[in-house]
């Protein structure tokens, strides 16, 4: 099965990131052929100062290569390598309906967020659309957010198979339930925009700190508290074991448990569960030719890939002449 799915290097990953998304990369790696991307056209949007984005995007390769994206199972690459994306584009753009766009809550949201309102932003679906139709993907491992965005990828795959006949294969996406919306330090839903995220390479007392700011009610020590309207459990149960995990749960509707208590355990547990990646990312650092390689490498099986399928969709649009 082709699996894709692609990543904005727009800031350093958090622990939504990974288990929203990062985790179910690496897991569907082996015996599949995946294809996992840095979004970096797409971060263009947001972030363009031209050595910010050079080192982010260098960053997530560092990233994903520490967290166990294996280069010889999965085709680790940067959006830019595949130009034949941005023609891809505009060819989608011309059977996407304006209103399909206007619903978006992505760009409502950007906007609220206070990015500049251009037509990158706005078109930004498109984009997606192509990254996914390109590879002929099967199955798009993505956060809950992401779910409009391969609806719309489904519905201009449809209009251009419709209009132009069978090309694209329609891709389904892949969200698990229980990760499907991590909370941040404030409660809401973890993201780079909020400023609420705790770094998945975050440690000592950067950790530390973040994690004893999160947002708790106010219930005294000795009252029974509800686990699933608190973030500390919510996230604890990310890393913990079940059996751990049934202890707190237990001890919460008990009561005589302070939030601090279950903090200062959540400390511990990521760090037990991210040392080996901080360690294999210090590696990596000092290896840049090798990360540089395996960028160069991906690019250039993408590319064939994205190439082969252009082909076709010019033959159906009639953009083919011969002289
Ligand atoms: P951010 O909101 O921090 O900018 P991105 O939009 O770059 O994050 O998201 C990258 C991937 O991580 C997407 O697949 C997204 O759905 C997933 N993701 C982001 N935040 C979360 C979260 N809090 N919970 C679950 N998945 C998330
Ligand atoms: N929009 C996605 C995000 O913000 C990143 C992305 C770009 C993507 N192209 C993609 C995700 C294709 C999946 C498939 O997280």
């Amino acid at each position: 099965m082709r699996i894709l799915s692609g990543t904005q290097p727009s800031g350093r990953p958090h622990l939504g990131n990974y288990y929203g998304a990062i985790r179910q990369y690496i897991s569907l790696q082996a015996g599949n052929e995946p294809f996992y991307f840095i979004a970096s056209y797409h971060a263009l949007t947001a972030v363009q100062e031209p050595e910010l984005l050079k080192e982010y995007t260098l960053g997530v390769a560092l990233d994903f290569l520490a967290l166990g994206l294996d280069p010889d199972q999965a085709t680790l690459f940067a959006q830019q390598d595949v130009p034949e994306v941005t023609e891809l584009t505009w060819i989608l753009s011309c059977v996407t309906p304006m209103g399909l766009l206007e619903r978006a809550v992505s760009y409502k949201d950007k906007i609220a967020q206070g990015l500049t309102p251009s037509h990158g932003l706005f078109a930004y679906p498109v984009l997606q659309a192509a990254d996914i139709l390109i590879y002929l993907s099967d199955l798009v491992p993505v956060g809950q957010d992401q779910r409009q965005h391969i609806e719309m990828t489904r519905d201009i795959a449809g209009k251009f198979n419709q209009q132009f006949g069978d090309v694209f294969t329609i891709p389904d996406p892949y969200i698990l339930d229980d990760t499907a919306v991590v909370p941040g330090t404030d409660g809401r839903k973890m993201s780079k925009s909020y400023g609420n995220e705790i770094g998945i390479f975050d440690e000592g007392k950067t950790l530390k700190k973040k994690i004893m700011s999160i947002v708790t009610d106010s219930a005294p020590v000795e009252a029974p508290k509800d686990p699933e309207r608190s973030t500390p459990f919510l996230l604890l149960r990310l890393v913990a074991s079940a059996e751990e995990t049934a202890e707190w749960e237990a001890r919460y509707k008990a009561g005589g448990m302070g939030y601090g208590e279950v903090k200062k355990r959540l400390v511990e547990l990521i760090d037990e569960s991210f040392a080996p990646f901080r360690e294999r990312r210090r590696e990596l650092e000092s290896d840049l030719d090798y990360v540089m390689d395996v960028l160069g490498d991906g690019g250039r099986r993408a590319r064939a890939v994205a190439q082969e399928v252009m082909h076709r969709v010019r033959e159906a649009t009639g953009l083919t002449t011969t002289y």
